[in-house]
This record gives structure tokens, C-alpha cells and sequence, in this order.
């Protein structure tokens, strides 16, 4: 079965027969490769929208997996199974991920591992997991038309400096070629960002600059 580069790279962050959640799986195209593939024998895919949900059950149906994978209409995490120990919630944005799992803390007290995929906001969302007792395990940059970030991340605690915030601690101590031209995009990004902004925000040039000065100093710039 052919997925996204994305989409394989969450998966190999899936730990053999995890009993998974997927919020919103949208087409669960994830969830149907994890199954296909041998890595879990069965997977809940949910998602907030009924329209995903329809398409979701089209391609499980398409693969003969209506036993393995449990389709479900769920706000986030709000109708999570107590034998659910993995998390993954991917494409969407780091605030609407912060907003699902704040919202019910007490639900996630089975879940060992989150595998997360924010496409803005890394940093609040980096900020909010060390909070909450999630340590990040393993972390991946994936170019798939574009850069995306995946973070594993088990129970435990951490502790981030400001850097490893922006960038993230494993991918600041494990830099290959990828990781280092992600850094640099989200350096050009920012320095863009910083020419356009005008004068009256000061608070916000100061932070960009900030920022801009950590990226450099890693990039050993
Ligand atoms: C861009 S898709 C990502 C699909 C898939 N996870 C992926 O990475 O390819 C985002 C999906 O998240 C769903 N979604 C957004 N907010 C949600 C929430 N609070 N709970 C469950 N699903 C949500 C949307 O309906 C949509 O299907």
C-alpha cells in the first residue's frame, strides 16, 4: 500500500501492537497501513467530522478491515477507550492539539505514548507537553512538499531550555543533513518574517530576533 512519506514516518514512530488511537484519522489511511503492514492487529480512528468519517469507513471497508479498525465521531480524546495506550494526532495545528489533550488530562491516564504531528505552533505545544508529563522520546523532520515535524513522546518528565523549545531536543542532538536544512528554513522563515513586521511591535521583534539568534547559534552561524 503506498502512503506519504509523512504518513509512513508517524507510523515507524508506532510501537509494535499498540492499541492506538488515531484523532482525526480523516481518511485513516495511517490506520490501514499500521494494520496492512503487520505493526498493530486493530486501531480506533476518529475524527470530530462526519464527512471523514464516511471516507474513512469507504477505505476500511475498500481493505476488508471493518473488524480491525473502530470507527468513532470524537471530539479529540473525549470517547477514549481505557485500553487505548497510544495517542496520535497529526495535521493539525500545535494549538488545536494543546486544546484536545488539555481538555481532558484525566483521560490520558493509560496513554504511555503520544506521537504528534503539528503543522504551527511547535514550540507552545513542546511547552505544554513538558508540563504535562510527557518526555520526548524521538523526533523526526519529514520534506513531503513541505517540512513536517513528528515527536514521540512517552511518560515521563523533561526539562527544555528555550532552544531546545524552538527546535526540539532530539533534533537539536541527533542533526543530520534534513534536520539541519529544516533549521534553516525555519531561520529564513523568521528572518522574513522579522523584515515585514513593523516597528510597533516590539515585543514580537524582540522574541523573532531572539529566536533568530538561538537558530544561528545552533547552526553555528
Ligand atoms: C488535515 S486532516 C489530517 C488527517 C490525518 N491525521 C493526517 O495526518 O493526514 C485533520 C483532521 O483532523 C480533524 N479534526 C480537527 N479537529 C479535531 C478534533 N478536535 N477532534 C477530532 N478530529 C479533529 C479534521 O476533521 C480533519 O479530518
Amino acid at each position: 500500500m503506498k502512503i506519504s512519506n509523512r504518513l509512513k514516518t508517524i507510523a515507524s514512530l508506532v510501537p509494535k501492537d499498540a492499541k492506538i488511537m488515531d484523532v482525526g484519522c480523516d481518511h485513516a489511511l495511517l490506520d490501514i497501513f499500521l494494520v496492512s503492514e503487520g505493526r498493530i492487529s486493530s486501531a480506533v480512528a476518529s475524527d470530530v467530522r462526519m464527512g471523514p468519517i464516511v471516507t474513512a469507513s469507504r477505505n476500511v471497508k475498500d481493505f476488508g478491515y471493518e473488524d480491525k479498525i473502530e470507527l468513532l465521531v470524537s471530539d479529540g480524546i473525549e470517547k477514549i477507550k481505557p485500553d487505548i495506550d497510544t495517542v496520535i494526532i497529526s495535521g493539525m495545528g500545535g494549538l488545536n492539539i494543546i486544546d484536545i489533550l488539555s481538555k481532558n488530562l484525566n483521560l490520558l491516564k493509560n496513554v504511555q505514548t503520544l506521537i504528534l504531528s503539528p503543522h504551527s505552533d511547535i514550540k507552545k505545544l513542546r511547552d505544554f507537553l513538558e508540563k504535562t508529563g510527557y518526555m520526548i522520546a524521538c523526533e523526526k523532520v519529514v520534506f513531503d512538499n513541505k517540512y513536517y515535524v513528528v515527536m514521540k513522546l512517552n511518560r515521563g518528565k523533561m526539562k527544555l531550555s528555550e532552544e531546545e523549545k524552538l527546535l526540539g531536543p532530539y533534533l537539536i542532538s541527533h542533526m543530520d543533513r534534513d534536520t539541519e536544512n529544516y533549521f534553516r528554513y525555519v531561520l529564513q522563515k523568521r528572518r522574513e518574517i522579522l523584515s515585514q513586521l513593523p516597528s510597533s511591535l516590539t515585543f514580537k521583534k524582540k522574541e523573532l530576533k531572539k529566536e533568530i539568534e538561538m537558530i544561528e547559534t545552533i547552526l553555528d552561524e
